[in-house]
């Protein structure tokens, strides 16, 4: 389990970016995550995987403190940047994709049999030995979100997936987050889009202003989003999804 405990940041002009929010984060469940622009959403999502440190408050997995575990939890946590360009490694897009199963420690050929599943499901073989700064805004999102799914993290926290996505991105990468939590990993998707994924939610959490602002299962949280700057989707919960 991951858990932000009373976590606070405050920057270096004074500004409280997050305001003492506690919230637990459980493995095998999505959780969808919005609130309005500059709420704190990609703040916490930085939180949990280690990219940022408390002015007070703590992120523990499985009761204890991430700064304290060694090697730090960048293996275990995932998080596909809202810009993904601010995340490719790889020289390739193949070696990119490479990168994370790598750390593991797996053999070659395990490696490679991942990697070519990876660039066949994402639709990216015909880039597999380019560069990744040539690809397109979209195939860029692909390959960040492929190199997550193979990296074998337990937590994945996409911010903003769907973003310059076409409707076969969006159905692609939809597909790929319903099959990491099938795997019994936790998912978390930060997004504005919540007509695309809602379906699939098993819990909605809103964030205003560094906070948590409320939480629960998608049927008694979605009235509430108007009172938090947000629209209502028309139509049933169920009806949410881009899945044909
Ligand atoms: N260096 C900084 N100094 C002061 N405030 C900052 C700094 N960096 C970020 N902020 C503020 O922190 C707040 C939280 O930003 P964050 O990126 O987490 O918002 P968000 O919920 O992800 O928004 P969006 O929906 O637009 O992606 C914003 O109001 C932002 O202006
Ligand atoms: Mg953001």
């Amino acid at each position: 389990m991951l858990e932000a405990r009373q976590l606070t940041h405050r920057f270096d002009d004074g500004t409280v970016g997050l305001d003492a929010l506690s919230a637990v984060f459980a493995f095998n469940e999505l959780l969808v995550l919005t609130g309005e622009n500059g709420a704190g959403k990609s703040l916490l999502a930085r939180h949990l995987c280690g990219l940022q440190r408390p002015t007070s408050g703590a992120v523990l997995l499985d009761g204890t403190d991430i700064r304290a575990i060694r090697g730090g939890v960048h293996s275990q946590i995932g998080y596909v940047f809202q810009d993904a360009e601010h995340q490719i490694i790889g020289q390739t897009v193949r070696e990119d994709l490479a990168f994370g199963p790598q750390q593991y420690g797996l053999h070659h050929a395990e490696i490679e049999s991942r990697v070519l599943q990876a660039l066949e499901r994402f639709e990216l073989l015909a880039h597999a030995e380019s560069d990744p700064q040539t690809l397109s805004g979209g195939e860029l999102r692909r390959l960040a979100v492929a190199a997550i799914v193979i990296s074998g993290a337990r937590y994945v926290i996409l911010d903003e997936p769907f973003s310059s996505l076409d409707p076969r991105g969006v159905r692609e990468v939809l597909h790929a987050i319903l099959q990491l939590r099938q795997d019994g990993r936790g998912v978390m998707v930060v997004t504005h889009e919540l007509e695309k994924i809602l379906a699939h939610a098993d819990r909605l959490m809103i964030m205003a202003r560094g906070s948590l602002a409320t939480q629960g299962v998608p049927a008694q949280i979605i009235g509430q989003l108007p009172r938090f700057g947000l629209r209502r989707p028309a139509g049933p919960i169920g009806t949410m999804t881009w899945l044909s």
